[in-house]
């Protein structure tokens, strides 16, 4: 397969690509991925969407990750990050946030201001600001995202998608989601069959797992999305990472 990385891809090829890959296996659309881009790279949360780095390991042990550390992380999640980092033997770059931003929004808010105003604020400079940064130096991105995981915002998630949000300038950014048409369940299935690491979070009733102070444990049958941001509406559930998701292009 030639390289077309940093060659826009036309967005009738994007919607061809889109219905060849739409009923694909992640691991057939990972591969698909890595075969169009050299620089693309998988994000990495730190929660059950490891099984990306494990699939495309297994296709390419040099694949780029990054994570986005907010410096709210559960420190399971940070030793859980280093261990997928040793597990893997890969490199893990984590984008930290403007030190001079948070200082400035904790100054003046405190440290929960997302429980008074709502989270976009603090999301937006913990999270959406450090991943904008890291996508404007890539071709194209992988994600965990799944249409199962939010119903009022990730329900039409699709496969591959040119990314408007964080496409830097003239540049195109292309955003994988391998594992959108997966449920919980099949990703659960693939960590045990697999014996992929996992964050330790998930045995103690965590299932969708983001900041500390913004994520709880759920009881059983409760949608894994009220464990976030639940004192917000599920349709503000997204922190701007995938804001595509609520626009109604792409
Ligand atoms: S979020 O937007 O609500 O925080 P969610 O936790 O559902 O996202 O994760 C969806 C996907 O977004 C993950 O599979 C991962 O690809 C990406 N993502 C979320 N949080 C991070 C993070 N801290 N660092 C890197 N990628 C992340
Ligand atoms: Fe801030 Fe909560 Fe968003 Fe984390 S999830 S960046 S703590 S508002």
């Amino acid at each position: 397969m030639t390289q077309v990385a940093a060659t826009a891809i036309a967005d009738q090829d994007i919607a061809k690509l889109e219905a060849e890959l739409v009923n694909q296996s992640p691991q057939k659309i990972l591969e698909r991925a890595l075969s169009l881009f050299d620089n693309i790279a998988i994000s990495f949360s730190g929660a059950e969407d490891v099984v990306l780095i494990d699939m495309a390991h297994r296709i390419n042990p040099n694949i780029k990750v990054f994570s986005l550390d907010t410096g709210r992380l559960h420190a399971e999640t940070y030793q859980f990050i280093e261990k997928v980092r040793k597990h893997y033997g890969i490199a893990i770059e984590i984008m930290y946030p403007d030190a001079a931003a948070v200082e400035a929004l904790v100054t003046e808010k405190g440290l929960f201001s997302f429980y008074e105003d709502g989270h976009n604020e603090c999301c937006g400079i913990r999270k959406v600001a450090p991943l904008r940064r890291k996508l404007a130096t890539v071709d194209a991105w992988v994600t965990g995202q799944r249409k199962d995981q939010n119903p009022s915002t990730r329900a039409s998630v699709p496969v591959i998608q040119a990314d408007t949000t964080f496409a830097a300038g003239d540049r195109q950014l292309i955003k994988f989601n391998p594992l959108a048409n997966w449920s919980s369940a099949d990703v659960w299935m693939y960590i045990r069959s697999y014996e992929v690491p996992y964050n330790p979070l998930h045995e103690r009733g965590f299932v969708s797992i983001g900041c500390e102070p913004c994520t709880r444990p759920v009881l059983p049958n409760q949608h894994e999305r009220e464990g976030r941001w639940w004192w917000e509406d599920a349709g503000k559930k997204e922190c701007g990472l995938h804001a595509i998701n609520t626009k109604q292009e792409g």
